[in-house]
């Protein structure tokens, strides 16, 4: 893992290691993937600007989300099937971020339970993101175990009212229900590591991969054709229902997949705690604006009672500091951890969270700040964004 240095040497290792067809669902977007395009475009447009000879020893990038201390403004984002990338991925993802001081947000989708994934990684902050099925009484029934587990924070998805136009998996054979095809197959025999060190694993000890959470009686393996009617994700989610998790819900929640002032009000109104500004890795809606384009708005129209978080094209340290800088308190990563596991299991995922850790930390030397909410005092126009009313730049 030497010649792993950035985020790109990442990524390479995981094209290498993963069969295609997961590669690509991990790595692409939908449709024409214009919404990755500007995703990319709209973060490389951001520039901050340095504060020369301010003798800044040490920075402190330590970060309160929620009431809680981090030691990075950075969350492991829920991302589906992260089991599949390395054996155990989840449980090994959730002991780097204890490790590393940060929370992770386990999937409804996730191949490992949370049950198991807090047994697997003591000490680990957890939050859960939630789906909810067209059957809300099992959807009832998750959360209970999810809070038994000792989960407090709870995201819940809102972005994804039908599976989104991935044509690239179609093609390559990739669906979830994973299907078995000549196609995949071929895949998967020309990626032996992959094979042997992920599927084998699991067909040797607990058998074909499956969606953990899923209730005993409809958890088939993964290569099902079909999921049952009962836990289908939820087409018809609306506020009532946010007000209705509410009520079951007593920890604290976040509604992720908020891109527009209008529906962070909303999600303030119906008592979330925070949103996440995210256009979910530019995945799901291919017209999507990029999170850094509307972030600004948003996090001055909630203003300080909700936690404003953000997430989608995380590739460097900076990246990180720039949602910080345009109103986040704190960024999910989706990619980037599924990259470290592919690229060296538990041991990758650390290797490149302490590499963003340096890369956080370089910037902002560079910048001549001390701590990542500085970043509001070096932000400079950049093309098409309109910065909030920032109180620290107000005071300038
Ligand atoms: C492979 C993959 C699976 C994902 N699965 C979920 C999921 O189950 N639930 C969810 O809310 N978001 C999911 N996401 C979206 C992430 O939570 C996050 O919003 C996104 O990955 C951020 O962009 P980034 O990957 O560029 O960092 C997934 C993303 C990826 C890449």
């Amino acid at each position: 893992m030497r010649q792993l240095l950035n985020a790109r040497d990442f990524r390479e290792a995981a094209r290498r290691y993963l069969p295609r067809a997961l590669f690509e669902y991990i790595d692409r977007g939908s449709e024409d993937e214009c919404a990755l395009a500007r995703l990319r475009e709209s973060l490389g447009a951001i520039e901050l600007v340095p504060s020369i000879l301010t003798a800044h020893q040490a920075r402190d990038l330590r970060t309160e989300v929620l009431g809680k201390e981090h030691s990075l403004p950075i969350i492991i984002a829920p991302t589906a099937l992260a089991g599949l990338v390395s054996h155990d991925g989840e449980v090994k993802i959730a002991r780097v971020a204890a490790r590393q001081g940060i929370p992770v947000c386990i999937s409804t989708q996730s191949v490992t339970t949370v049950e198991d994934v807090a047994s697997g990684a003591p000490g680990a902050d957890i939050w859960f993101q939630l789906y909810m099925w067209k059957d809300r009484s099992r959807s009832k029934a998750l959360l209970e175990r999810v809070a038994a587990a000792g989960v407090t924070t709870l995201v819940i998805t809102a972005d994804t009212p039908a599976s989104p136009k991935r044509e690239y998996n179609d093609r390559n054979g990739f669906s979830i229900p994973i299907k078995y095809s000549l196609r995949a197959g071929l895949d998967v025999l020309m990626h032996p590591r992959w094979l042997g060190g992920v599927l084998m694993r699991y067909l040797l000890t607990t058998g074909m991969p499956t969606y953990g959470h899923y209730p005993e009686e409809f958890r088939g393996a993964v290569t099902r054709p079909s999921v049952a009617e009962a836990v289908r994700l939820e087409n018809l989610l609306n506020w009532e229902d946010i007000r209705q998790i509410r009520q079951w819900w007593k920890g604290k929640i976040l509604i992720k997949g908020i891109l527009s002032v209008t529906d962070a009000l909303k999600a303030k109104a119906a008592g979330a705690e925070g949103i996440v500004v995210s256009s979910h890795g530019a995945r799901n809606l291919d017209v999507a604006p990029p999170p850094a384009r509307v972030l600004p708005q948003i996090a001055d129209a909630v203003g300080r009672d909700v936690e404003v978080l953000a997430d989608s094209g995380v590739m460097r340290g900076s990246d990180v500091l720039k949602y910080v800088a345009l109103g986040a308190r704190s960024v999910m990563i989706g990619r980037l951890p599924l990259w470290g596991l592919a690229a060296g299991g538990e041991d990758g995922a650390d290797l490149l969270l302490s590499m963003l850790r340096n890369e956080i930390d370089l910037t902002l030397c560079m910048l001549g700040l001390q701590k990542p909410a500085d970043c509001a005092l070096a932000v400079h126009r950049p093309a098409q964004i309109t910065f909030p009313t920032n109180p620290l730049r107000a005071a300038l």
